[in-house]
């Protein structure tokens, strides 16, 4: 039940508008403006209405008492129904100007005003519910968008993990490759030239770039774990990497049509080894052919695989790495993405060292995370045998 604080001196008026209004409402009467604001400043809920009588509100008057309650922070959401006996326009324009709902003329007719007191909190319950609907679902909004990118980076988290248990490097590679990725999508996404490339999908490419080997899951250990030259034949089985992961993609992606991630999953984890003159893998595409983002994947997971350690090869230096991409600007990789990767080569020079810093946090925190096997006994043990609701 609503609410309502009566501000009036007049015994009869009090008890006219009491009888009224008192089945609907809780009432708190109050014979003066200041008896009101002591009792409002002590409350800790406050009413939901005021009905002030600009004559009978005692010493400062019912404009007094409607200012201060307009100007408190606490009490200003209060609607204000004021009672006048003065029907000049100025009295009651004065009444909203200051902050009343509504003026209600005197004498008063109790049938008229409980039915302008009922169409105010009418008013007011509406606006409610329109503010919580509001507020729930700027909530909901953001707790799913957050959710679904957690959800995104739990998933390829675990995805990069389990490819990590398969092969080591593989892991280590498809995380490093994601970082490079980071500095040239940047480096591109302010060059001013346009490659239709939306800043704002920055996270979510960079993110994605990160399973463009999964397709290695489908490779024969044999294969994936050699230490040493390919012969022609493990070549060939590691040349499918592409496909089968552009393959997965394609068969689920019925589930997300139209979505951005998926695409952006598919280019880069399909092309990144085709070539700018064409003779790359898995479909030979040329120059402007390969998606943009394939082409600028392509120089960070060459420049990954130069730089990095691997039992079976000696790293190459950050120069020398670089004297090769430079080299393969034309033939194998996108001249534009070279040009990208020559502003920004200190950059990937200082990735490189972060990276390994972070992989030797990031073994400390996984050591360090709670046991889900136990959180898991936990809950079997509590919720096994089925609680009544
Ligand atoms: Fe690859
Ligand atoms: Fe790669």
């Amino acid at each position: 039940m609503s609410t309502i604080m009566l501000v009036n001196s007049s015994e009869i008026e009090m008890k006219l508008m009491q009888k009224s209004l008192e089945k609907d409402y809780s009432l708190i009467p109050m014979s003066n403006a200041k008896q009101a604001l002591g009792r409002l400043a002590k409350a800790s809920v406050v009413p939901e209405m005021m009905v002030i009588d600009l004559e009978h509100a005692g010493p400062g008057g019912g404009f007094s008492l409607l200012s201060s309650v307009k100007m408190h922070e606490k009490l200003k959401g209060i609607k204000v129904v004021l009672l006048s006996a003065d029907k000049e326009g100025a009295t009651e324009m004065e009444g909203y100007r200051l902050g009343a709902s509504e003026v209600v003329f005197k004498p008063i007719n109790a049938s008229i005003l409980k039915r302008r007191i009922d169409i105010q909190m009418e008013m007011l319950s509406n606006k409610r519910q329109l503010d919580n609907y509001v507020s729930q679902l700027q909530k909901n909004v953001t707790f799913h968008a957050q959710n679904s990118l957690r959800l995104e980076y739990f998933l390829i988290g675990m995805i990069t993990d389990l490819l990590s248990k398969k092969d080591g490097f593989t892991g280590t590679h498809c995380v490093s490759v994601s970082r490079y990725m980071g500095i040239l999508l940047q480096d591109i996404l302010m060059s001013g030239i346009n490659y239709g490339i939306p800043s704002e999908d920055y996270e979510i490419i960079v993110l994605s770039a990160q399973l463009h080997d999964m397709g290695k899951m489908g490779v024969p250990d044999s294969v994936l774990m050699k230490e040493g030259k390919y012969t022609d034949e493990e070549f060939r089985a590691m040349k499918n990497h592409p496909v089968y992961a552009a393959d997965a993609i394609q068969k689920y992606s019925y589930l997300l049509p139209d979505n951005k991630f998926v695409i952006y999953m598919y280019q880069m984890a399909r092309y990144h080894h085709e070539r700018w003159d064409g003779n790359g893998y898995p479909d030979r595409l040329a120059g402007y052919n390969i998606p943009v983002l394939a082409r600028i994947l392509a120089v960070a997971d060459v420049y990954d695989a130069l730089t990095a350690n691997r039992s079976y090869k000696q790293a190459k230096t950050h120069e020398h790495a670089c004297t090769i991409l430079l080299q393969g600007a034309g033939t194998q990789f996108d001249p534009a993405v070279v040009q990208s990767f020559q502003r920004s080569h200190m950059l990937f020079y200082n990735m490189a060292r972060q990276i390994q810093e972070q992989q030797a946090q990031q073994a400390a925190q996984i050591q360090a995370a709670p046991s889900l096997m136990t959180q898991s006994q936990q809950m079997t043990r509590q919720y096994g045998g089925g609680t009544r609701q």
